[in-house]
């Protein structure tokens, strides 16, 4: 038998599919292995976001290069994102043997048959209808308790900055039946989380045969319905799509989690604008107050972008008093980077500085440290309960877990196991982890 190893970069969906390719690759009788060193075959799954993300990539690929001059039949092959975008470009290095993009994962056994030294394959069609609906992904990792589900692939949105539109192509549902197949079996196998992974969540929507259609809201309620000791989780909110039905469906069941992930992006209208994301800053502050005045406690993450074509201070100060309004729990934060052929790229220049743009980046990070502080900071003397991980990383004698609001846990404790619900109490805090202690 065969043996792959898969290195996997960029988001959860990205972690979902190589748990795809394993499957189809399992179903093609080629073991896994986690030991780079005996793998015949090595799989890069990879991200175009920005451009540092491929940077890594392509020192990745200088370092598969060395393996294959000890092994000349290993395989090497680069799945995912910059597959799609950068197509032949990969095969010209001679250092890369099979190039697949986000839609080709069924080929992966027929390009691996067919490979040969000096004959390299690539399969880099995207599909409309492709959802890998019937496939069961072997899990990787993750210890067991929380798993990602995939319920929708693509992307419609064409936000004038990003890549993914290019990479993953158009936007299309996954068959409800076979999402919530999917979460049972999870829920049988001992998994206690499931997270339901899309680029624009809100935009799921499957018609069936009938006329019937089944919305983001209802799918998750068919989710939820599993079992109470199931959570559910979700990425990513758009806040143009974000529905009242999603938030009221999740006010009537404890098992959805109190966490929304809501990139904005931006605090200037006019850069929302250019950005195209179909939003105001007043229109996404309005949604941030339903949502807290449906569920007070829900907590909120979000994405921002600093230094986006021709933002100006003023901008960047719109910006910061958005991160002082909002006071998000903790925020994915990046400069931005231009990547080839999106709207952007083709229509306005790169024009602010690098210094400019990290400059802004840190006064957005150092305001969101005291954010994030002060937000975990209130939950002191707060109880939760903690769906148990593992041991903690900093400390074996304690265990970690997430609370339903997302914020990570750690507590002494030396009789619960991961899979387990424990109520806690907290008693201090870092601007990243509750510290706590079991309740009494
Ligand atoms: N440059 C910087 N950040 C980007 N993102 C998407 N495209 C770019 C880009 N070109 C960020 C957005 C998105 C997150 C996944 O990555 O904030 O929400
Ligand atoms: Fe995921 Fe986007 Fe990176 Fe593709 S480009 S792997 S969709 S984050």
């Amino acid at each position: 038998m065969k043996k792959v190893y898969i290195e996997t970069y960029g988001c959860q969906m990205n972690v979902n599919d190589t748990e795809v390719v394993f499957s189809i690759l399992g179903k093609a009788g080629y073991e896994r292995t986690e030991d780079i060193a005996e793998a015949d075959i090595i799989f890069a799954n990879t991200c175009s976001i920005r451009d540092n993300a491929e940077q890594r990539i392509w020192g990745r690929i200088e370092q598969f290069a060395i393996r294959k001059r000890e092994r000349a039949d290993v395989v090497v092959g680069i799945l995912g994102c910059m597959a799609e975008r950068l197509k032949d470009k990969l095969l010209e290095t001679g250092k890369v043997d099979i190039v697949a993009g986000p839609d080709a994962y069924r080929s992966l056994p027929r390009l691996l048959e067919a490979v040969l030294p000096g004959h390299p394959q690539i399969d880099v069609l995207l599909s409309r209808e492709e959802t890998y609906g019937d496939i069961s992904p072997v899990r990787i990792d993750r210890g067991g308790v929380s798993a990602f589900i995939s319920i929708m692939r693509g992307c419609n949105n064409v936000c004038s900055y990003c890549v993914v539109p290019y990479t993953r192509g158009a936007e299309r549902s996954r068959d409800p039946r076979t999402i919530v197949r999917e979460a049972c079996d999870c829920f049988r196998e001992g998994y206690r989380e499931v997270t339901l992974l899309g680029q624009n969540v809100d935009s799921y929507r499957w018609k069936d045969g009938d006329g019937g259609e089944v919305t983001f809201a209802q799918l998750l309620e068919m989710v939820a319905r599993i079992s109470p000791l199931l959570r559910v989780r979700f990425s990513t909110s758009n806040p143009q799509d974000f529905s009242d039905d999603v938030i009221l469906t999740m006010s009537r069941y404890d098992n959805i989690c109190r966490h929304i992930h809501f990139p904005v992006q931006s605090g200037s209208d006019r850069i929302l604008e250019k950005m195209r994301r179909r939003y105001t800053r007043e229109w996404y502050l309005e949604r941030v107050r339903m949502i807290r005045s449906v569920i007070p406690d829900c907590g909120l993450t979000t994405d921002v972008i600093a230094g986006f074509c021709s933002e100006t201070e003023d901008d960047h100060r719109d910006t910061l008093s958005l991160f002082e309004e909002v006071g998000f729990d903790s925020a994915f934060m990046f400069y931005y980077s231009e990547r080839p052929g999106t709207i952007a790229a083709r229509n306005y220049p790169d024009d602010v500085d690098i210094q400019t743009k990290t400059r802004r980046l840190n006064e957005i990070i150092a305001l969101q440290n005291r954010k994030s502080l002060e937000s975990y900071r209130r939950d002191i003397g707060r109880s939760f309960t903690v769906l148990v991980e593992g041991p903690s990383k900093k400390n074996p004698e304690e265990l970690c877990g997430r609370a339903s609001n997302n914020k990570m846990c750690v507590f002494p404790d030396s009789v619960h196991k991961a899979g387990d619900y424990v109520d806690v109490e907290v008693v201090g805090c870092t601007s990243a982890t509750l510290l706590c202690r079991l309740a009494e």
